[in-house]
């Protein structure tokens, strides 16, 4: 899929810049002609010798050590590049592309190109999360450049937050996804609910579940690298959302079936992925519930199902649903498809390990109204998220239109 694209890796100063060199070495080994710029910070953390050994080719540094006298280095590299990627990048490298500096190398090959360009930052979860790193990455995100959300889990600084760079085969996925499927979702509207819903008790008490929303997230991150125009309605979740796609937050399974049914006339794909309950409580007291007596009895009636509403007023709307099973999923994922309209049912047990709630991965089985349509082994939730949008661009490119 990479053979003989020409990929500038842009490697800013922080310590993840390590895992440049797998990068490198990953891209290099799937056929792609990539050429490195590295900014000065980021030689303390990794040699130009590495990466000039794995990419067999130059590494750019200084802007003005120009070898070759037939050409201006930084608007050659520009022209000729298909991708630019940049992992890591830190908070100042993503400031500069935001800001238009043109200061060395990476920044100004950044400011001559006109190809795309793929953002995979890393750094502090309070860096991340600052206001100045949060504007710069909408204002990115508006002009069109793509982001590989960075993970959660142990940070070199101590924290165990989000910030890690996404690992090297995670960015190749996401680089894979440009090249061979950019452009299968584009000019259609996607509409993904991810994370689980919270049902208020009373000003400090709710029912929820364990949902983090990371399914639903891959699935924007994916449709949005093929093109898509996305909206994520997410509910509770316990990582942020991928920057580039509208959030709409909501808390109680009646505010997501607003949202949803808000807007679902203009979509052309829906994938429920939420976790919503299916319960609320009869009252919800306006005051903190005090204790009383040895046991407490809640009344909790039936939430709307947004999925099935969905399904009844469905015009050209391509609908996706889960369900989460423990036991005979083949009958309950082919009864929820009928009784919901769906056109397709991305099933999984959720008793299995490295399924469902929470984790990075998940194994699922796809259903169509024909039936088991894919069986997928133990991936990654990218992955899933990437084959789930195939399937369906397939589809939709077979019918023309809706998927019928
Ligand atoms: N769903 C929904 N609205 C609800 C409940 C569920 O839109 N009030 C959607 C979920 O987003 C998911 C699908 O329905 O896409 C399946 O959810 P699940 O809870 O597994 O199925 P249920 O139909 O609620 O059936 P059961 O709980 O009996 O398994």
């Amino acid at each position: 899929m990479l053979k003989g694209k020409s990929i500038i890796l842009g490697i800013t100063g922080g310590i993840a810049a390590y895992k440049g060199a797998a990068l490198c070495s990953k891209l290099v080994q799937a056929g792609a002609i990539v050429h490195i710029i590295m900014t000065e910070s980021a030689t303390r953390f990794i040699t130009p010798l590495t990466l000039q050994t794995l990419s067999r080719n130059p590494v750019y540094i200084d802007t003005f050590d120009e070898r070759d006298p037939a050409v201006v280095s930084h608007i050659h590299l520009a022209d000729h590049a298909d991708l630019i990627v940049i992992a890591p990048a830190t908070a100042n490298a993503i400031a500069k592309l935001a800001g238009g500096h043109a200061d060395d190398m990476l920044s100004t090959t950044l400011l001559a190109a006109t190809c795309p360009v793929l953002v995979a930052p890393a750094m502090n979860v309070h860096m991340y999360e600052h206001p100045a790193v949060v504007n710069n990455l909408e204002l990115l995100a508006a002009r069109g450049v793509m982001f590989v959300e960075p993970g959660t889990g142990q940070l070199a600084c101590g924290y165990v937050a989000k910030g890690r760079l996404a690992e090297p085969e995670d960015i190749v996925l996401a680089i894979e996804s440009w090249f061979g499927r950019g452009g299968k979702l584009k000019g259609k509207r996607v509409l993904v609910t991810a994370g689980g819903t919270m049902e208020r008790l009373d000003p400090v008490r709710y029912l929820t579940n364990d949902s983090s929303g990371k399914m639903g997230f891959a699935i924007a991150e994916a449709a949005l690298l093929m093109g898509a125009d996305v909206t994520l309605v997410a509910g509770r979740t316990s990582v942020a959302p991928p920057a580039g796609v509208k959030v709409i937050r909501v808390e109680s399974a009646e505010q997501m079936l607003e949202a949803v049914t808000g807007i679902y006339d203009d979509m052309d794909i829906v994938v429920k992925s939420a976790a919503v309950a299916d319960y609320r409580a009869v009252q919800i007291s306006g005051q903190k519930l005090k204790k009383s007596g040895e046991k407490l009895v809640l009344e909790l009636e039936r939430t709307t199902d947004i999925l099935e509403t969905l399904g009844q007023r469905k015009q050209n709307q391509f609908l996706v649903g889960f369900a989460a099973e423990t036991e005979d999923i083949d009958h309950y994922a082919m009864d929820k498809l009928r009784r919901k309209h769906c056109d397709l049912i991305v099933a999984n047990d959720v008793s299995l390990d490295g399924a469902g709630f929470n984790g990075d991965t998940n194994i699922v089985q796809i259903f169509g109204s024909e039936g088991l349509v894919e069986a997928m082994p133990l991936l990654s939730k990218r992955e899933v998220a990437v084959h789930l949008l195939e399937l369906i661009a397939g589809r939709l490119a077979y019918s023309g239109g809706n998927g019928k």
